[in-house]
């Protein structure tokens, strides 16, 4: 039986007492329990908010939405791995589409971004997905390899096994339109086929999430793919109501 991860990705929202509230509502509704993994990325300034809140709830993890390639220095505004580890992340957002599309963050910054998580002890969930042009034109499975081997690419093999794949659609990402169970599922595998091509022995540990308006309705469809090892949620994950309901799928 597969124990599914429930991620949280609350990009720019909540703001430290909201997301306190939040998480109180959450425990309420969410006790302890092995069948399920939580992971929480609140906003950087928020983050400081939930670790008090879960600090008698070690099961469910952290993470940040994004961290610079470098470890410290001189980068005004930004956010190291080492910083992150040190306030309690033990995961990290890379290459979301929107760091990709709205910042034009590159394929080799976010190889960057990889290595400088796995040297911190960071486990990046390395996020790809094609635009609705690319998915049109075919080249879906071209697109989300070529990220994912940019990604992974200055690993060895033991540190890309410990990693999380999310397969996000760009065109699915806060649309209202999710890509069916079938057509994730079909992504899915190929990224299963290719990690096996270079990591044999522990393709199989590394999860891959789908993520691109997952909602109440149709998290456990999206679940019950094959290849499907859990969600990595963004709008839906904003209620903690409806975020409790989605874990508990
Ligand atoms: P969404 O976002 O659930 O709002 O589509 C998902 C994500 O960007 O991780």
């Amino acid at each position: 039986m597969k124990s599914p991860i429930f991620a949280a990705n609350w990009k720019m929202n909540h703001s430290p007492a909201d997301a306190t509230a939040f998480i109180r509502t959450f425990l309420a509704n969410f006790g302890k329990r092995q069948d399920r993994s939580v992971i929480f990325f609140p906003p950087a300034l928020s983050f400081g908010a939930v670790v008090s809140a879960l600090k008698d709830r070690p099961d469910i993890q952290l993470g940040v939405q994004n961290i610079h390639w470098e470890d410290k220095g001189a980068f005004t505004g930004e956010n190291s791995a080492p910083i992150a580890r040190g306030a309690g992340a033990k995961y990290v957002l890379v290459g979301h589409s929107e760091r990709r599309h709205v910042f034009g963050e590159t394929e080799v910054e976010t190889g960057k971004k990889v290595a400088a998580a796995v040297r911190a002890g960071l486990t990046p969930v390395v996020c790809v997905g094609e635009t609705l042009a690319q998915r049109e034109a075919g080249e879906t499975v071209s697109v989300v390899l070529g990220q994912l081997r940019a990604a992974l690419g200055t690993l060895s093999g033991a540190d890309a096994a410990n990693a999380v794949i999310a397969y996000e659609p760009v065109w699915a990402i806060g649309t209202g339109r999710n890509a069916t169970p079938a057509d994730a599922s079909a992504v899915h595998h190929a990224i299963r086929a290719e990690l096996h091509a270079f990591l044999p022995s522990g393709s199989l540990a590394v999860p891959i999430l789908y993520g691109g308006s997952v909602n109440r309705g149709n998290a456990a469809d999206l679940l019950a793919a094959p290849e499907v090892d859990g969600l990595l949620v963004g709008g839906a994950s904003l209620d903690a109501e409806g975020w409790s309901s989605i874990v508990l799928t």
